[in-house]
């Protein structure tokens, strides 16, 4: 038997396997597919103090190696959310995190203040990271003010309180730093690269928003190195995300620094792939002898 058990601070994980915020509906959606207790973890998608359309389309763009987004946090908003997707998640006997955003900086915490009357939540995400929302790349860019974000939830519950921040930025590790300070137990890495693609018969942008965020096998590389950076430069656990598709993928993240990670585009294209890497991740610590998962998490010399 291989320990897969992951500790992110307070939170405790059967397994590191988690889902990416946005690419897993509210878990429902995939019941049908996957056993969802097999999972570690579930991350809703991103939840916002009130409904929101969305961007206007086209939203998305297939390319090679991944996928361009400008989805822009489409969402039924905080009331409905508890209303129509908790009771579900509720039934669940694995972790659920659910993952909040503000279009003001208050937003975050009117969310979590509402959230901690509900329960069956196992920890929250804030994404300050979603570049397609107008200001969203302010809280994700400026230390200062995803510390003090931060510090405004984490004054509001004892719950643990994981960031979700951007690679668009120059040092993510000062971000990570500033986040760490305002009191998160984990950070997450990495939402989207931003990215754009032009169509060159009507020589317009190919996505409404002109650019938008780039997910999937291709930004693996990226995110390999800002979990890398984080992990050596902060205190707090860092859970990867971004291109991980296989459990080969994932041993990388885990090898270079993350307690735990996230499975993201591959859901899309690979709707059982959270089960598949969960079994790959058990036959490699087999075959090399590693009785707890744990062992691996920074095993670069
Ligand atoms: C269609 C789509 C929707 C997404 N929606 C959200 C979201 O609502 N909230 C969020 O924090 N991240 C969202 N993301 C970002 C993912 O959670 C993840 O950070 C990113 O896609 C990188 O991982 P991947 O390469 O495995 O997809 C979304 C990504 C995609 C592709």
């Amino acid at each position: 038997m291989v320990d897969l058990c992951v500790q992110i601070g307070p939170l405790r994980l059967k397994n590191p396997v988690m889902t990416a915020s946005g690419t897993f509906g509210y878990a429902e959606e995939f019941k049908d597919i996957v056993d969802l207790n097999e999972i570690g973890g579930i991350v809703t998608k991103t939840v916002t103090p009130n409904p929101r359309p969305g961007n206007p389309p086209r939203r998305i763009v297939e390319l090679p190696g991944g996928m361009l987004n400008s989805i822009g946090l489409p969402n039924v908003g905080l009331e409905n959310f508890i209303r129509e997707k908790m009771p579900f998640l509720q039934t669940l006997r694995t972790e659920v995190v659910i993952n909040v955003a503000g279009t003001t900086e208050d937003g975050f915490a009117e969310c979590v203040s509402r959230l901690e009357d509900v329960d069956g939540i196992s920890a929250y995400e804030l994404n300050f990271s979603c570049p397609n929302v107008n200001h969203g790349t302010s809280y994700s860019t400026d230390p200062n003010i995803a510390e003090r974000i931060t510090a405004a939830v984490r004054r509001l519950t004892r719950r643990p309180l994981i960031a979700k921040l951007t690679p668009n930025v120059t040092s993510i590790s000062e971000i990570g730093l500033a986040v760490q300070n305002g009191g998160a137990d984990a950070v997450s890495a990495i939402n989207t690269v931003v990215g754009m693609a032009v169509d060159i018969a009507a020589r317009k942008p190919k996505l409404a928003t002109i650019t938008g965020g780039y997910s999937g096998p291709a930004v693996k590389p990226i995110a390999l190195a800002k979990v890398y950076e984080l992990a050596r430069n902060l205190s707090i656990p860092v859970i990867a995300i971004g291109g991980i598709a296989t459990a080969e993928d994932a041993l990388e993240f885990m090898i270079a620094g993350a307690t735990a990670f996230q499975v993201g585009t591959a859901n899309f294209y690979q709707p059982d792939a959270t089960i598949k890497i969960k079994k790959g991740l058990e036959s490699y610590c087999k075959e090399h002898n590693i009785s707890r998962v744990i062992e691996l998490v920074g095993a670069l010399p």
